[in-house]
């Protein structure tokens, strides 16, 4: 088995490796790459080098310019170890790589008739022997030949420095990066690629060319990613200050590809399914991720590139601060309320399973086995979260004081998270030792809150309690230090003001308060002159679980009055989840607690958003972390129970609402109609549940009269809960014909009828593999059909004893060929132990079979740590 790396084993390299010089030489059969660098002793002393490869073939290797006999190296599977070297070399390696056979889609392979890479994390080491490491950085020229006819456009980081024809119909191009970076930054294309071509003038008056790389086939869906770029480079400038340093950004589009984007610098490339859209093609949610992405990786071009990592157990110090941009790109571009509502959804529905689950770990983990599983919603989301917490400790003004020393302390070099951290404490004056256990410490915290009034003494008192639960990676936790974003509403709904501020109270932005949780239990007592209700944790001011002892109709307030639009949803959403609690233990129901949701519906127009946002059912996936064990059938029916209650209790707007909104969308496509349109196909779906026969047909309509794939998706997903759906039904057919030559748009098909509903049939899995457009070998596919359905909670475990074999042995067989997308989906597999005896002693059985096979070390780690789960 494969041993894991510990953090704390940091060691640097012995030596640099710099002035790197690449010549590939591409054939169709394989691919010919000479690297020269220079060699500089880092550590005195060391006389020895290890150099990462894999998979390569070694055709020769040059030091100072004499060819090394075999006896003078060695070389292993892992790479190629030098011996008896002096203060400084110029070092030459040949290899042969064959791209064209390499389904891992990591380095560099052949995607559609082009070739592309993939370095981070580990990749470049499928390229030549190297310190494949984010430590290392170097300068890069970066030389490609290849055949003129076929591979018309070759693309490599930084500037264009040469072209020119060669013998033979080839030609070649050469690059040259001026910034300084590590290999994963890396990156070669080279096809007969399209392009759409644009150009931004920097706030200091540079002019940037702006360049779209896609097959002639996607050109036409490239215009939104353009405009989705320039303001990415104009809010950076505005809210960071930060401006572009090269003379051009390429972007290159490819459908194959394990990951969403890369930031390799200068040189983005992209997923098809972040950047391409035109309104036949995709969904207005579609647009408005494809914006997120641009705006990611583009961020990344300081939060990763030009500061970038020491070791990948600090991979958060690039992902957590650059999710965190993106979430603040969005937020200032779209809704914040909107956005906040909808990151804190998706952190509850994916990393607060992962972090009570089998793969847990901390944002900063301190042992990985394969670092490609570490791409996860912890280091990402939560990790942002970290961020987020930092930013509502010390404000905008300190938190950008911060960034500001860290971009210029830390240009050009590869740092941790402590780094990170350190200038934000410099430039706050605010101890953040106590803060810093967030990196170290997995697992959610609970923050209880008991809320009393004394009407003597008019004092409220909130008495606060944290605790983490032990969690599979971790067992001893501490306390944390975990900021309360607070305000204060009376009994009529008004915002109300404490007589006078406790010391450990202070005054925020907007009217809120911060408290700062540190101890374990902790008394804040506040007077006022009216008894008023607390609005806790505004805005979701830290990733915590918070239970109180608000009642039904203090919350009842808060979801009609609370100023914090994300505290009313969060309401709302409380009062639906006691609901369905209360429909599960069997305990009578009060159905007019429900009634809510009408006033929330005909309040739509103010904001359509977030209302869709707010009449959404409790997530299951988030739900069932909050006991221990669950009758699985008990826990499906009472979920549809309340969607039911729901429906009936918006039933007298639920018709008249969804026609007057699908009238109005008719025909309107693009983000400002993103919240009209989520909301109509949100009410045709509760319209479905409700009463089936009239939302049938209505949903034909609908389908037959789309124009965009809104409305389209909309309409089919209401068709495809249905009890009665089956794959081959009209509509189903017609767009599955309509698009089976499409790969992207395909992979929308394959989505609804894998995870559509909890009816998930055997045979619709089995029909789906058989289709001609489904391709085992890419990632999107893959994604479409087996991660989504291991995420469906109800359609993954209702016929489990097919189910669990199904998706293992189908995990098995991509892990022969790409064991990063493998992991992706074993990974999506994580609260199965909630679900009674007969499915544990299935999973069971399923995963010491699976461990019996020959396993990538990806895939290895997943399935032993779903195996620790069973060992108490
Ligand atoms: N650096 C990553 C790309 C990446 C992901 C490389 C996984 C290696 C493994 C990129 O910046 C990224 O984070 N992409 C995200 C999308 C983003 C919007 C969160 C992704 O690929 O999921
Ligand atoms: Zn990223």
């Amino acid at each position: 088995m494969d041993q894991k790396q510990a953090r704390l084993d940091y060691k640097e390299p012995n030596y640099f490796q710099e002035d790197v010089e690449l010549y590939f030489n591409l054939h169709e059969d394989y691919c010919d790459v000479l690297c020269r660098t220079n060699l500089r002793q880092r550590v005195s002393g060391s006389s020895e080098l290890f150099l990462d490869g894999k998979e390569l073939e070694l055709l020769e290797i040059k030091l100072d310019e004499k060819v090394l006999s075999p006896d003078q190296y060695q070389t292993t599977t892992e790479g190629l170890q030098l011996n008896g070297l002096q203060n400084k070399h110029q070092l030459e390696i040949k290899t042969r790589i064959f791209p064209a056979k390499n389904k891992s889609l990591s380095g560099l392979y052949k995607t559609s008739d082009f070739y592309c890479t993939q370095n981070e994390a580990e990749g470049f080491r499928r390229i030549t022997y190297f310190l494949d490491r984010p430590d290392n950085l170097a300068g890069y020229i970066c030389h490609i030949e290849a055949d003129k006819n076929k591979y018309p456009v070759l693309l490599s980081n930084g500037d264009c420095i040469n072209k020119k024809d060669l013998e033979a119909g080839r030609h070649l191009v050469s690059w040259r990066d001026p910034f300084n970076k590590p290999c994963y930054l890396f990156a070669l294309v080279a096809g007969d690629l399209g392009k759409i071509q644009s150009s931004y003038k920097t706030k200091s008056g540079k002019n940037v060319n702006l360049e779209i790389y896609a097959e002639e086939k996607y050109l036409g869906r490239l215009d939104f990613a353009m405009t989705a770029l320039k303001d990415s480079m104009k809010w950076d400038e505005d809210r960071f200050g930060l401006e572009y340093d090269l003379g051009t950004y390429m972007i290159v589009v490819s459908d194959d590809f394990n990951s969403g984007a890369m930031e390799n610098k200068g040189l983005n490339i992209f997923n098809s399914k972040f950047v391409l859209a035109s309104p036949e093609t995709a969904t207005e949610d579609n647009y408005y991720m494809i914006q997120s992405v641009i705006g990611h990786e583009y961020f990344h071009n300081y939060s990763g590139n030009r500061v970038t990592c020491r070791d990948w157990f600090q991979l958060s110090l690039k992902e957590g601060f650059t999710v965190f941009r993106d979430q603040e790109f969005t937020s200032d571009l779209n809704s914040r309320p909107v956005k906040r509502i909808e990151d804190v959804k998706s952190l509850r529905q994916l990393q607060f399973p992962e972090d009570a689950g089998p793969n847990s770990h901390p944002v900063r983990p301190d042992y990985v086995q394969s670092i490609d599983n570490f791409y996860s919603a912890t280091i990402y989301e939560k990790g942002a979260e970290l961020i987020r917490m930092l930013h509502t400790l010390i404000g905008e003004e300190k938190f950008q004081q911060g960034s500001k020393a860290y971009f210029e302390k830390y240009d050009g070099m590869a740092v941790t998270c402590e780094d990170f951290v350190a200038s934000m404490e410099e430039a706050s004056g605010l101890d953040l030792s106590q803060f810093r256990l967030w990196y170290s410490q997995s697992g959610t915290p609970t923050v209880e809150v008991t809320k009393s009034w004394d009407s003597t003494s008019k004092t409220l008192t909130l008495s606060f309690t944290q605790n983490t639960p032990a969690t599979n990676d971790q067992k001893e936790k501490n306390n944390l230090m975990i900021p309360c974003r607070l305000g204060f509403i009376n009994k009529k709904g008004e915002t109300a003001s404490p007589m006078q501020l406790p010391p450990e109270l202070t005054k925020m932005d907007a009217g809120d308060f911060l408290f700062v949780l540190t101890q374990k239990n902790q008394d804040l007592k506040i007077e006022f002159d009216e008894e008023i209700i607390p609005s806790l944790f505004r805005s979701f001011s830290a990733p915590i679980y918070l239970k109180s002892n608000l009642n039904g109709k203090e919350r009842a307030l808060l979801a009609e009055s609370d100023r914090d639009a994300f505290n009313r949803a969060e309401a709302l959403e409380g009062i639906l989840e006691s609901h369905l609690m209360s429909i599960y233990e069997g305990k009578p129901v009060d159905a007019s607690a429900l009634s809510l949701l009408n006033s929330f519906l005909m309040d739509y127009e103010k904001d359509p958003s977030f209302t869709d946002l707010a009449l959404t059912a409790p997530d299951l996936g988030y739900l069932i972390l909050k006991k221990d064990q669950w009758d699985f059938d008990r826990l499906q029916s009472s979920h549809q129970k309340l969607k039911q209650q729901m429906a009936e209790a918006m039933s007298e707007n639920l018709e008249s609402i969804y026609l007057r909104l699908s009238r109005k969308t008719e025909n309107k496509t693009g983000l400002k109609y993103k919240g009209e349109k989520s909301l109509q196909n949100k009410l045709l779906s509760y319209l479905q549940i409700g009463a089936e026969d009239k939302a049938i047909p209505y949903a034909k309509e609908q389908y037959k009269k789309s124009k965009d794939m809104t409305n389209t998706m909309g309409a089919l997903s209401v068709l495809r809960q249905s009890q009665n759906f089956k794959p081959c039904e009209n509509a189903f057919v017609d767009f599955k014909t309509k698009w089976r030559e499409d790969r992207l748009v395909i992979n929308n098909y394959i989505r609804l009828v894998a995870a559509g509903a909890s009816h998930c049939k055997q045979e619709f899995l089995e029909e789906l593999l058989k289709e001609d457009f489904f391709t085992m070998t890419n990632p999107n596919n893959l994604y479409s059909l087996f991660a989504a359905f291991g995420r469906n909670l109800l359609a993954f475990h209702w016929n489990y004893e097919w189910s669990y074999d199904f998706l293992w042995k189908n995990i098995v067989e991509i892990d022969s060929f790409n064991p990063q997308v493998a992991a992706r989906i074993a990974s999506n597999i994580e609260s199965w132990t909630r679900l009674g005896e007969s499915r544990v002693s299935k999973m069971k059985q399923v995963l010491e079979e699976t461990k019996k096979q020959k396993l990538s070390k990806n895939l290895d780690e997943i399935v032993n740590n779903n195996l620790r789960l069973l060992v108490k």
